[in-house]
């Protein structure tokens, strides 16, 4: 995820599109670039965050009134200063900022390279500018070089484009990747999302994929792939500029719930390079992973499949315990860090003391981050930038990488096909939200919450119970469901809601048998079971899932419900979700 804005202007663009590019920064933070046109291509970029860069480079200093900007959240290549667009062709006659992955650029980039053409970058995006090139060498139309150009792009992009010899026109293409268009009397405009824009018109055009906008100051032009034109409706904005940076939702951790579905499938789209990984690793008998936090119960959740998948002996370290432990690891151990961050003290700390004596692998979110230039190996979550403190959408997808990775080590052809269907599954579940609104208000009071599961699914409850407390302030612990019995059951009564786990499996009589026993004690129960699921009836509140859906896979989806309670109990409770007290979302201290 990166953001893009580009604006035609009839004054100075640059102090406009510095605004607007602020606006975005939520959708990366790895580096910044601008380029505008007077005479020549003019291009400031760096990396860091946009203000870091900006003292450095006065980015309101550059001229021309026709300008496009980036922040980057990096896919391919470091966060570098040669990696942050805008990228430009050899001559320098054509700007391009990219928000997308371009699937086939290792392609593209031999084809031109053979061709003459010199890249500066490892990026995917630099291909898009030299093909440009290319074309109108050939003698290609400017429309119809860019026309010829993403006819030969496979993957997702959202482009704002700028041409040396056209210094009156943008032109920008939407393909999977979000991009719509602001209309003023002053100028027109592209960006990412409309708070980029939200400051100068509430005018906006809303595109689809595969549209091409041509923009000077005073037209828009929409068109298809075969440069025929479009009509398109303006909408007006009714949205405070706050609530559009979050997209229209009011937190951003609503906001990652929902991206949720979306992140199931970009993280599948890494399952090649997993299997190579995998190809990689060195012979090892022993797996050992190593986390805090949500991603300690992502490796939990590791820790189970790999054991009953592959029968390799794993276990799971608490990177602040690591050092207690650290002593049996050998060199036939593969250690898995696991950090959304990539920046975790204890983590890092961690993976520096035995890097020598072991193979390690890091699972992580944040390309570039320190974790990333530590280990032997690094698998990239696809999870975007996540602003809210609750790790959400970040689990989910260090959850999808861990099942990957366990389906090449097994050779499991048929959990890889599982996985697929997982993703469109998921956005059903986004369906349970207003029964779990009702239930947050039903128990918003209770100072203390049960959360029970077994096998896959006792790291979900783990998992539900920290983000009640991280996000409520309210006391929820997460017990394997048949453990209860040895000292929690007397605590229970009618004030300690208890949550169970239940999906369909080999675990559901035993989990069952469980949760009738807490009942008994009269607790109430929140149940998460098959949508056909019989057997629970009268005995509490229910939520309900696709009933394909077993034990092994419900770790994956069960949690986004867990995770819309905690999200609304503390709303509830008049709590800001996104910053809760005394937390941080990336713990650089041991
Ligand atoms: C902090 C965050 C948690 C996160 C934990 C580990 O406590 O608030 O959401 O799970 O750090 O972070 P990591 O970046 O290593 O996954």
């Amino acid at each position: 995820m990166c953001g893009i804005v580009g604006c035609v202007l009839d004054k100075k663009v640059a102090p406009t599109i510095l605004k607007s590019i602020k606006k975005l920064e939520y959708r990366g933070y790895d580096s910044i670039g601008i380029a505008t046109v007077t005479d020549t291509i003019n291009v400031k970029k760096g990396q860091g965050k946009i203000d870091e860069v900006d003292s450095k480079l006065d980015f309101e200093d550059m001229g021309g009134n026709i300008g496009i900007a980036h922040v980057r959240w990096a896919t391919h290549g470091n966060p570098t200063k040669e990696n942050s667009h805008p990228h430009c062709d050899c001559n320098n006659n054509i700007s391009v900022v990219h928000n997308g992955i371009i699937e086939n650029y290792k392609d593209l980039r031999k084809e031109l390279m053979d061709e003459g053409h010199q890249f500066k970058s490892e990026t995917d995006t630099e291909v898009i500018p030299h093909l440009i090139e290319k074309y109108l060498d050939e003698g290609l139309e400017y429309l119809e070089a860019v026309q010829t150009t993403i006819k030969r792009l496979n993957g997702s992009y959202a482009l704002a484009i700028l041409n040396k010899d056209m210094p009156d026109t943008l032109i920008g293409v939407r393909n999977e990747s979000p991009l719509i268009v602001g209309v003023s009397d002053n100028g027109n405009y592209v960006a990412s999302d409309v708070p980029a824009i939200l400051n100068e018109t509430n005018k906006v055009i809303y595109l689809k994929d595969k549209e091409i906008i041509r923009l000077t100051k005073d037209n828009v032009e929409v068109m298809n792939l075969d440069l025929e034109p479009i009509e398109k409706e303006v909408t007006k904005i009714t949205w405070s500029p706050d609530r559009a940076e979050k997209g229209g939702y009011d937190h951003f951790m609503i906001k990652e719930i929902y991206e949720e579905p979306q992140v199931i499938k970009d993280t599948l789209s890494e399952a090649e390079k997993i299997k190579d990984i995998v190809g990689k690793f060195k012979k090892f008998n022993r797996i050992c992973f190593v986390a805090c936090g949500t991603s300690y119960h992502a490796s939990l959740v590791g820790e189970y499949l790999i054991e009953s998948q592959t029968g390799i002996p794993t276990e799971v370290m608490l990177a602040s315990e690591f050092d207690y432990f650290q002593n049996t690891i050998d060199e036939d151990t593969l250690i898995i860090f696991i950090t959304q961050s990539g920046e975790t003290a204890d983590t890092i700390k961690a993976l520096k003391k035995i890097k020598n004596k072991a193979e390690t692998l890091a699972i992580v979110n944040v390309v570039g981050s320190t974790i990333t230039r530590e280990a032997d190996h690094v698998i990239y979550t696809r999870a975007g930038p996540e602003i809210s403190v609750a790790a959400t959408k970040t689990y989910i997808s260090q959850l999808v990488c861990i099942y990957l990775l366990v389906a090449y080590l097994n050779e499991d052809e048929e959990l890889i096909e599982k996985l697929y269907s997982i993703s469109k599954l998921s956005e059903q579940l986004l369906d349970n939200e207003e029964h779990i609104q009702e239930i947050a208000k039903k128990y918003k009071d209770a100072n203390n919450f049960f959360y029970v599961g077994r096998g896959f699914n006792y790291p979900t409850a783990l998992e539900g119970a920290l983000k009640l407390k991280e996000i409520t302030y309210i006391h929820g612990e997460g017990y394997p469901a048949g453990e209860l019995k040895h000292g929690p059951l007397a605590l229970l009564d009618e004030n300690i809601p208890v949550v169970g786990i239940l999906p369909p499996g080999p675990s559901y009589n035993k989990t069952f048998n469980n949760l009738e026993e807490i009942k008994a004690r009269g607790a109430n129960l929140i149940l998460l079971c098959a949508n056909d699921d019989t057997q629970v009836d009268g005995m509490g509140d229910t939520l309900r899932f696709n009933p394909i859906i077993d034990e092994e896979l419900a770790p994956l989806l069960y949690i986004i419900d867990l995770q819309f309670l905690a999200y609304y109990i503390s709303i509830e409770r008049g709590i800001d979700p996104d910053k809760p007290k005394n937390l941080a979302k990336s713990v650089t201290v041991e």
